[in-house]
């Protein structure tokens, strides 16, 4: 399973064994059980959600100034430039979701993820800051 996902999956562990003992259905012994067996995946995979800059929870500005500026800060390669509303406008129709889809998988002169090694999460973060330095209203993905 990916880390992202047994992250999720801890998470959402962690929840329902806290909300269990308000439930009638859930017998109190099952849920003392649920929680010592997740307990070790939940402090494992919760720890590095703390880190909030090591590689893979990245924000969205960091990732711009390391990588993308390259080519978005002076339009080099015919680039969109960060902040040029007009060149940004019609992009912006794609949407978060389909801005973050054409990044990953690159468009012209734009390589794949912008030749950089970020996740889902991260392209997602740093395509909203850059929209939205540019015109757009989206939401930055929030950290995990
Ligand atoms: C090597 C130069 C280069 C780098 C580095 C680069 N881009 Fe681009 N990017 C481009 C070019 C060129 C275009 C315009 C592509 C076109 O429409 O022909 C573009 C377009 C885009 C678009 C608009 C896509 C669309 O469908 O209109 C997004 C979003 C984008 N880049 C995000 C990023 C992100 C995020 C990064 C960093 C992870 C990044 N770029 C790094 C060159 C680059």
């Amino acid at each position: 399973m990916a880390p992202s996902k047994l992250r999720a999956f801890a998470i959402a562990g962690a929840v329902i064994v806290s909300a269990s003992p308000l439930s009638l259905a859930a017998p109190k012994g099952d849920a003392e059980g649920v929680a010592k067996r997740i307990a070790p995946v939940a402090r494992v995979e919760l720890a590095p959600a703390s880190a909030a800059t090591a590689a893979g929870n990245r924000g969205g500005e960091e990732i711009y100034k390391s990588i993308c500026g390259a080519c978005h800060d002076s339009g080099a390669a015919n680039a969109p430039k960060l902040g040029d509303k007009a060149a940004w406008a019609p992009r912006l129709k794609l949407g978060l979701d389909g801005l973050v889809k054409s990044a990953i998988t690159g468009k012209n002169a734009m390589p794949p993820k912008g030749g950089s090694d970020a996740n889902e999460i991260e392209m997602a973060r740093v395509v909203a800051f850059m929209a939205n330095k540019s015109g757009a209203t989206f939401k930055e993905p929030a950290a995990k």
